[in-house]
């Protein structure tokens, strides 16, 4: 982290401790695309093939297979066939597929399960979002019925296929612009998009800086030391003991996130 990060000045002094995340919350940058993909009698698989960038996204259904191919993720790549088992009787399957970019996550919901294509790795720099709809191309005895995007409609028709084009944004500003917009519990947005994000050790962001431990079986206490930028004097460097106690006892491990907020992102008073 270098000084223009900006913690020098407004070192927050607020501090918090999370010992648990649960939960998603929808935001502006995620994507969600619904159907209901009407499907033949046999053996079902999906189908995924994801390549790096920011391009677009085909979400195509055919009588056996659901397939998610394109390039917009940031860090995953991820190519392969999932067999998903023998059709309802109905041969109507509901589907979901969802697009963190900010986590580089994308999963797929199909018939009440969700199949994990690209875990997260990480809070991401520059990722690709605010996809848009692009050709949606004929229409077919198998395919994609009542598409929706984010709960919007998209058509009622069964098209056998979709394509949506994505834009690079800077993740982590938007992150941290809906972050101080909301309406929400912004404290618990960060910590939990932070847990979510699977990474251990420092997380900087524009509006927080947070350090996540991995706190085990024999968890002999541990002392966080935030990364500050060079020059701040040793008094003002945010750090804290966790006691070895801190570790409930019929857990094996607990992660827990500490966090630095910068002190404009939040409205005093409300926590
Ligand atoms: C259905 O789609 C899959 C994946 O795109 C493809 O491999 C397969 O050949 C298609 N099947 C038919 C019957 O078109
Ligand atoms: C699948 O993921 C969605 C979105 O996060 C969630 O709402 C749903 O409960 C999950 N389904 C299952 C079966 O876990
Ligand atoms: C790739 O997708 C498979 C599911 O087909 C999943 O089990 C695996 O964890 C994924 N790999 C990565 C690196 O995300
Ligand atoms: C598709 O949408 C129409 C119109 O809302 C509805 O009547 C129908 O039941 C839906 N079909 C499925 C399979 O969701």
């Amino acid at each position: 982290m270098g000084p223009n990060q900006g913690f020098g000045g407004t070192l927050c002094m607020i501090f918090l401790i999370a010992l648990f995340a649960s939960g998603s919350g929808e935001n502006d940058r995620d994507f969600k695309m619904c159907g209901t993909w009407c499907h033949g009698n046999g053996l079902l698989t999906l189908a995924h093939d994801l390549k790096r960038g920011c391009g677009t996204i085909t979400i195509s259904a055919n009588e056996s297979s659901l397939s998610i191919r394109g390039e917009i993720t940031a860090q995953c790549e991820n190519s392969s066939v999932i067999k998903l088992g023998p059709s309802p009787e109905a041969r109507e399957s509901p589907f979901c597929v969802y697009w963190e970019p900010l986590l580089d996550q994308l999963w797929v919901e199909v018939n009440g399960q969700n199949h994990t294509l690209c875990w997260p790795s990480g809070l991401q720099e520059n990722c690709c979002t605010d996809l848009s709809q692009g050709g949606n191309k004929g229409t077919a005895i198998y395919g994609i019925l009542n598409a929706t995007q984010r709960d919007d409609i998209l058509s009622y028709q069964r098209r056998p296929a979709y394509e949506f084009f994505g834009g690079i944004v800077n993740c982590k500003n938007v992150f941290c612009d809906e972050a101080s917009q909301g309406s929400g519990d912004k404290v618990n947005m960060i910590e939990e998009t932070v847990m979510r994000s699977k990474v251990l050790g420092n997380v900087v962001l524009p509006c927080a800086l947070s350090s996540v431990v991995e706190m085990k079986e024999g968890f002999q206490g541990y002392n966080i030391i935030l990364p500050v930028p060079r020059g701040v004097p040793p008094q003002m460097i945010p750090s804290v003991h966790l006691p070895s106690c801190l570790k409930p006892p019929e857990k094996q491990k607990v992660k827990v996130v500490c966090t630095y907020f910068k002190i404009q992102y939040l409205i005093p008073g409300e926590f």
